[in-house]
């Protein structure tokens, strides 16, 4: 099928490759040409492992470009993966989405043209992209009234794991008002549903995988399928977050305790590692969507704000171990291990290095950075922050009174921390995310502390 995809973000760009390695073709579409010239060059402009090799396998389906008027007429389905940034007020900034709805709507041409919302929009969005397409069309030269459907397809992809995530999905999610949408949709997405698709090398399929399960339904449920998703997941963390401060209290494991609660099938395993809490592009926009859109209708959500506070605070107690640890902050020398918001990524979008980072220069902390993979990032879109950045773990350690572990890269479990700890001033390290092992740092001579 013919396909058209508006955004080469995480999501755009991660989609276009897996459709156009199952055999669709492909065109890509940015108006941002610096983007466009560097996936024509080969280059990619984010971070996400794997997705290299895959645009290379895929190549001869995938097109990019900037222009609408190339990439959209005859385009079966066209996907929007534009961007919805958060404003000040906690709803999104749907300027993108407007925009290139406003592009199909002046450029689709085919029979039929599914237009698909893959970027996580309010609801309602679905009606309002739909008006939009609608104004363009009449706003045409040519007369015509090409005809289309408004789906949702929610992304439920991670990134450091997006590939994997879209090849191999726990759900495939379709909101469509329209069956014929839905029709389309299906034989899209029937190479992964059905997984028939030969898995690159490089991506093994696991064994578990069988056919993936599809949900169809109305649009405006799609849309709150992907707000609820994100804002159960928070929770999640938050609750073991929340739990974490007591089992200090008390003095239990809180490793342990999210390894005993997560065995209970009702439960589950996944997220519920106790740290120093979510960051990243969705969690944060997402819950204050969800709430700013509950707010619309006079409705609160306490339960979705609750964890928004919990997150907030687990930052906060990065700063308050540090104090009671060194007891004095002023003039101190703090490491940070980790500037993304998680491994396997070099998105810093609300990544809690860089909150931790502002909270300790305030209190006249020198602090000192090191990331395996998003320190050029970093600087260029924070300039320095007055963090001085380095590519030796070493050189950050040297003269420390603590590190930080803030992003589990799995490259610091294994540091020759013996070393480590001879560098440093005050060999204290404060693990952010119950990934060290405890007993190896307090043998190589830390102390170690952690956030739970
Ligand atoms: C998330 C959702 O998982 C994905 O389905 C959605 O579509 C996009 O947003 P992403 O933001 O890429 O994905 O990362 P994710 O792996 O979900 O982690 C989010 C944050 O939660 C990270 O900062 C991570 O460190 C933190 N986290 C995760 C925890 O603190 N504890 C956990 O147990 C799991």
């Amino acid at each position: 099928m013919r396909v058209a995809i508006i955004g080469t973000g995480y999501v755009g760009l991660t989609t276009g490759a897996c459709l156009a390695f199952v055999g669709h073709s492909v065109s890509c579409l940015d108006t941002d040409e610096c983007k466009i010239k560097a996936l024509l060059a080969g280059k990619i402009p984010i971070y996400e492992p794997k997705l290299e090799e895959l645009l290379d396998e895929a190549r001869h389906n995938l097109q990019f470009t900037t222009s609408y008027a190339e990439a959209i007429p005859g385009a079966e389905v066209v996907f929007i993966a534009v961007g919805t940034p958060p404003t000040p007020s906690g709803a999104p900034n749907l300027e993108f989405l407007s925009q290139a709805a406003r592009g199909i709507g002046q450029h689709m041409n085919g029979d039929f043209t599914v237009v698909v919302n893959k970027s996580t929009v309010p609801i309602g969005s679905g009606n309002w992209v739909g008006s939009l397409i609608r104004e363009a069309c009449e706003q045409r030269q040519d007369g015509s009234a090409p005809e289309f459907a408004v789906a949702s397809n929610p992304e439920f992809l991670r990134e450091g794991t997006a590939l994997h995530d879209s090849l191999y999905p726990d759900r495939i999610v379709i909101g469509a008002d329209e069956p014929r949408a839905l029709e389309v949709l299906y034989s899209l997405y029937r190479p992964i549903l059905d997984q028939t698709f030969n898995p690159p090398t490089y991506l093994e399929r696991p064994e578990d995988v069988g056919a993936v399960p599809l949900l169809s339904t109305d649009l405006a449920s799609a849309e709150l399928i992907k707000y609820a998703a994100n804002a159960f997941l928070a929770l999640k963390i938050s609750f073991i977050n929340e739990i974490g401060l007591l089992a200090e209290r008390v003095g239990a494991n809180i490793s342990e305790v999210g390894r005993g609660i997560g065995l209970d099938s009702r439960i589950g395993p996944r997220f519920l590692s106790a740290g120093i809490g979510w960051g990243g592009s969705c969690f944060g926009k997402d819950t204050s969507a969800l709430i700013a859109t509950a707010g619309e209708y006079g409705l609160n959500l306490p339960i979705v704000e609750a964890a928004r506070k919990i997150n907030c605070r687990q930052r906060d107690r990065v700063v308050e171990k540090l104090l009671y640890e060194l007891k004095i902050l002023k003039g101190r020398m703090i490491g940070l291990l980790g500037l993304a918001f998680k491994p396997n990524t070099d998105d810093l979008r609300e990544a809690p290095a860089i909150e931790i980072a502002q909270k300790l220069i305030d209190r006249g902390v020198r602090v000192k950075a090191h990331d395996p993979i998003a320190l050029e990032k970093f600087r260029r879109e924070h300039g320095t922050m007055g963090v001085q950045l380095s590519e030796n773990v070493c050189e950050v350690a040297e003269g420390c009174d603590a590190l930080v572990l803030v992003t589990e890269w799995n490259e610091y479990r294994d540091l020759d921390w013996e070393a480590l700890a001879k560098k440093m001033r005050n060999p204290v390290i404060l693990d952010g995310r119950h990934a060290l092992d405890r007993d190896k740092l307090t043998r190589a001579g830390l102390r170690y502390v952690s956030i739970s």
